[in-house]
């Protein structure tokens, strides 16, 4: 593997071209066996670069997309997806590795990754049918079940009458009272909540939030509780996102609370737990000075700090797996010499991605027209009536001019995903690269999508 702390910006081979397509596989291996979890995972592909920065992708292929495309435009590399699985298993070797799907559910990338093996973690009935049309099996499906509206309940339960093997994780007892009242008795994991939360933001730190899974110290009695009525087969907690390396004592810290709340609930039962489920919340770079997680080295903390438990680990992963191998293309409209600033107005918004605007999230900004033109600090911005319509500010962007195209990277998680269609802006097109091809994964929405639900 390429060292963690190796030049980023360089040693990537990023032309989606040069790419090999994967082998979707012989499917010879034994569905329930350690090994075949994230089965192609564990080859090739997880050597590739752990980091993938907005130069590493080819400004002229780009550019050239936006031109064939329009802008705005979401860009999603499925073979970066596949990498990052890839690297992601193998630096937990033995473990059952889920996609968040909540993360990039578009079908283009939930195909990519069931095809290679993954099993897929779901958070609303859209994401499971949405799933199951992807081709998952819905016996390896999970859903994470938060506040869940009666609609999510019932489509779960009637899931998993038909597919037994469907997992439901419950974060209060009033969850497992809607089950019970729906009959159903399956496999159960019950979130907890360690108290700890970790991540790049307050509004993503779930391990410290009650909202989120059962309160640490209420577990033992409820999961007792549980027993008599469900398959109580997990144990689960998310403790928060976007963690990097600065965050990683504090995610082990609520990673220890976790083992040891499986061991005493483990040890309390005729049954022991079938699996312990640590969340997903390994961060990527979105600052080209931030250094990459060193994945191996985590895999290890992680297991040291989840201690010795009889039972497998689950992961569910979600920004890991898609942020670099998305981005946007936008084109610039206008350019302003303020006073203070110079103003760069772009066709993207925050209804195209609102993570700047909802997190404060950094995302780099390059000129796909003109990368190596000299740099010069702007004001980037949508077109949107709110303040909070910006990328950046006072960013050094090599000087853009009314009609480059500028590439806005790591969007790939919680990207299309929280997009919106604010001042009646139709959702962007998405173009997924696979085997250096591109083809429109969703295509442009239109004005008569806009009001296609009124009446
Ligand atoms: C229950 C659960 N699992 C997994 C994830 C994925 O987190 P991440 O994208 O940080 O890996 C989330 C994110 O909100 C989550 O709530």
């Amino acid at each position: 593997m390429t060292s963690p702390t190796a030049d980023p910006e360089s040693g990537t081979d990023p032309d989606p071209a040069e790419s090999d397509p994967i082998d979707a596989g012989s499917g010879d291996t034994d569905p329930d066996s350690a090994e075949s979890d994230n089965r192609r995972g564990r080859g090739e592909y997880a050597d590739s670069p752990p980091v993938r920065r907005l130069a590493d992708w080819p400004a002229g292929r780009l550019e050239d997309l936006a031109a064939e495309y329009g802008t705005p435009l979401y860009v999603i590399d499925l073979d970066r997806v596949r990498e990052n699985y890839a690297r992601f298993a193998a630096a937990f070797p033995d473990a059952h590795v889920m996609y968040a799907a909540k993360a990039h559910t578009g079908n283009a990338v939930l195909s990519a990754l069931i095809d290679f093996g993954a099993p897929i973690e779901c958070a609303a009935w859209g994401e499971l049918d949405r799933a199951i049309d992807a081709g998952a099996d819905p016996d390896e499906l999970q859903y994470t079940a938060v506040n869940p509206p009666d609609r999510d309940l019932d489509y779960a339960v009637s899931l998993a009458e038909e597919y037994s093997g469907l997992t439901i994780t419950a974060g209060a007892t009033d969850t497992l009272d809607r089950l019970s009242k729906r009959d159903y008795g399956g496999r159960l994991a019950i979130r907890i909540n360690p108290d700890i939360g970790t991540g790049h933001h307050e509004k993503v730190a779930t391990g410290a939030d009650a909202k989120f899974g059962v309160p640490y110290e209420q577990v033992p009695e409820i999961a007792e509780k549980a027993r008599e009525s469900f398959e109580l087969v997990g144990i689960h907690a998310h403790v928060g996102s976007g963690v990097l390396n600065d965050g990683l004592d504090e995610h082990c810290r609520a990673i220890e609370k976790v083992g040891e709340m499986a061991r005493q609930v483990a040890s309390a039962g005729s049954r022991s737990l079938e699996f312990v489920d640590v969340g997903g919340g390994y961060g990527v770079p979105y600052h080209p000075d931030e250094a990459p997680l060193d994945l191996d080295g985590v895999g290890k903390r992680v297991r040291d700090a989840l201690g010795d438990v009889d039972a497998r680990l689950r992961l569910e992963p979600g920004r890991y797996i898609v942020a670099d191998a998305g981005l946007v293309l936008t084109e610039v409209n206008t350019r302003k010499e303020a006073p203070e600033t110079t103003v760069i107005g772009v066709d993207a918004s925050l209804g195209t991605l609102v993570r700047p605007a909802m997190f404060d999230s950094y995302h780099h900004i390059r000129n796909a027209s003109a990368p190596d033109r000299e740099s010069k600090a702007v004001s980037v911005g949508g077109p949107m009536c709110t303040s909070a319509d910006v990328f950046a500010t006072d960013r050094p962007v090599a000087r853009p001019e009314r009609g480059d195209v500028l590439a806005i990277g790591n969007a790939g998680a919680y990207g299309y995903e929280l997009a919106s269609q604010f001042h009646s802006q139709p959702c962007p097109a998405e173009v997924a690269l696979e085997g250096g091809e591109a083809r429109v994964a969703r295509r442009r929405e239109t004005l008569d999508d806009v009001t296609r639900v009124e009446q």
